[in-house]
């Protein structure tokens, strides 16, 4: 988008925003689906485009850290300690609502999500549109998150007002989600923003949410299969496809040893990058790709158990189901 573009399809937007529609907007994680979080017929339109349940909470984007205390009470140091050293970016932090908060953005509980988003379209939309914007990622519920523009109108085309492209996101993967609400702070979602940098910040541990955490904690990707592609997927360990039997083909492998199938083996093997970060950033786009019914299974080689790959793990787990084994 030029400049000139750019000022024209913001104001566009803010029009559509204002009069209670939805458009989907680039952030550096991933596409969202936006709405004036104040209004609740644009609010509830957001679950009906998604088809997404009324209990899964949505986050609030907003455009500086002032503007916290529109939507939270009680905000803790820690929460400016972090705006400060993570925002605008990757991170979401959980406060103790205020009252006003529409209970459809919360789904019914006393707290409220908050982050301010780093892509300069997004920042330009808020800026200009002056209030919170709640924006889930804009896929269908139990989807693939989309990181292009191309994706979103796949996703949810006729189901929206305007699609704001920013190319591709660069972080690739939703953000980390930080509760700041109740005693020591706890990360309820992994993402690239990593639990020792905020620990170092707050200068304090940080826990993290087990996926056996208690049922009545509304936790991003609880669903069975979230974030999951169509065609059947599952996680391979290096040793395992050593000695792969055969299975259901043609299959296609994405690895990141230096392991190739044999040639006559109807798998397909795709290197993806060995750094964390290259990796997530192409992580959603390489699966939408290969979900387009020319394989029977997506074969995905387990990636390092280390801290920066956290949320890759967390995110290929739920693509693949297995957590449910
Ligand atoms: O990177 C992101 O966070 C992207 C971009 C668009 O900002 N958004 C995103 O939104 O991933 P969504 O709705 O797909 O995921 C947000 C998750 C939800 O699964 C929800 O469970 C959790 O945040 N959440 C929202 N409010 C919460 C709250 N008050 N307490 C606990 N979890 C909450
Ligand atoms: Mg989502």
């Amino acid at each position: 988008m030029s400049n000139m573009n750019l000022h024209a399809e913001i104001t566009k937007a803010v029009e559509i925003l204002r009069a209670g529609g939805l458009v989907a907007m680039p952030t550096e994680t991933v596409y969202g689906l936006a709405a004036d979080a104040r209004n609740p017929l644009a609010v509830s339109k957001i679950f009906t485009a998604k088809q997404r349940p009324n209990s899964h909470p949505l986050i609030v984007h907003i455009a500086h850290s002032a503007a916290l205390t529109d939507w939270a009470i009680e905000v803790p140091k820690s929460a400016y300690l972090l705006a400060e050293r993570f925002w605008p970016g990757p991170l979401t932090l959980i406060l103790k609502r205020r009252p006003e908060v529409l209970d459809l953005v919360t789904a019914d509980q006393d707290t409220v999500a908050l982050r301010i988003p780093r892509h300069p379209v997004a920042s330009a939309l808020l800026a200009a549109f002056g209030g919170g914007l709640v924006a889930p990622s804009a896929n269908r519920f139990t989807r693939i998150s989309p990181t292009t523009a191309a994706a979103v109108q796949e996703e949810l085309g006729e189901a929206i007002d305007m699609v704001l492209d920013g190319g591709s996101c660069e972080v690739g993967l939703e953000s980390t989600i930080l509760d700041l609400s109740k005693g020591q702070p706890r990360i309820l979602r992994p993402g690239m923003i990593l639990p020792e940098a905020i620990s170092t910040v707050l200068n304090q541990p940080v826990s993290v949410l087990r996926q056996d955490y208690p049922a009545e904690v509304r936790a991003p990707g609880m669903h069975h299969l979230h974030y999951a592609p169509r065609t059947p997927t599952k996680i391979v360990t290096t040793e395992m496809l050593h000695s792969m039997q055969k299975t259901a083909l043609p299959a296609v492998l994405l690895t990141i040893s230096d392991f190739i199938p044999p040639g006559n083996s109807g798998i397909v093997a795709l290197k993806m990058p060995s750094n964390a970060g290259e990796y997530a950033h192409i992580l959603y786009s390489t699966l939408r790709q290969l979900d387009q019914n020319q394989y029977q299974q997506i074969l995905i080689e387990a990636v390092p158990d280390t801290a920066e790959w956290t949320a890759i793990r967390d995110r290929l787990t739920k693509a693949s189901g297995q957590h449910q084994e």
